[in-house]
């Protein structure tokens, strides 16, 4: 397994900065479990989330991988998530957690007002699992990838899980994903 802590640590993108905007686009959603000084609903344009990389430290096992979040990158699409503004000492242990395979990256994000509209936007910060890294899986029918979600576990808990938390934070913020909710529904199927 690639460890990306060190390389992470490298990644540099705002130093000197007191606070930084991370923008969660997978369990960050819905699962912040790191100090943060507010959140704001947002957007990142040109990329679109697939459950394209594989778990085999929190939703699977090495022998048994799972399926987690990951972007792509699509010219005209959005990516609806959640944005945190935290302070730069909150990414250490975020670096250890997602360490199989994703990197930081800057990339702007566009803030949401109350009905959904966008406001303004800022520089932010994302983990991004591109199809280089070792755990990456890519693309399969979306019946083979609920079916592998169905059965995966690992120490996190079980996969189905993170879709079913992820797609109910997302219909929450109001959000369309159409790769998410068609795979929430194939995973009714098994
Ligand atoms: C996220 O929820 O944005 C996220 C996804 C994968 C790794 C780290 C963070």
């Amino acid at each position: 397994m690639l460890d990306t802590t060190a390389l992470n640590q490298q990644r540099n993108f705002f130093e000197g900065h007191a606070d930084i905007w991370l923008f969660g686009y997978g369990s960050l959603i819905w699962k912040a479990d790191f100090a943060y000084i507010e959140r704001r609903p947002a957007y990142i344009h040109g990329w679109e989330r697939r459950f394209w990389q594989g778990s085999h430290d929190h939703r699977g096992t090495p022998e048994a991988p799972g399926r987690v979040a990951t972007l792509i990158q699509a010219k005209d699409s959005i990516c609806y998530g959640m944005a945190y503004r935290i302070t730069p000492e909150v990414l250490a242990p975020l670096d250890v957690r997602e360490k199989n395979g994703y990197l930081r990256e800057k990339v702007p994000l566009t803030f949401l007002d109350e009905n959904g509209g966008a406001t303004e936007q800022s520089e932010g910060l994302i983990y991004l699992a591109s199809e280089d890294n070792p755990a990456f899986l890519g693309e399969a029918p979306l019946a083979d990838i609920a079916q592998q979600i169905a059965s995966a576990h690992g120490p996190s808990g079980p996969n189905k899980e993170y879709l079913l938390n992820l797609a109910t934070a997302l219909r929450e913020l109001g959000a369309r994903d159409a790769h998410i909710f068609d795979l929430e529904q194939q995973l009714s199927r098994f």
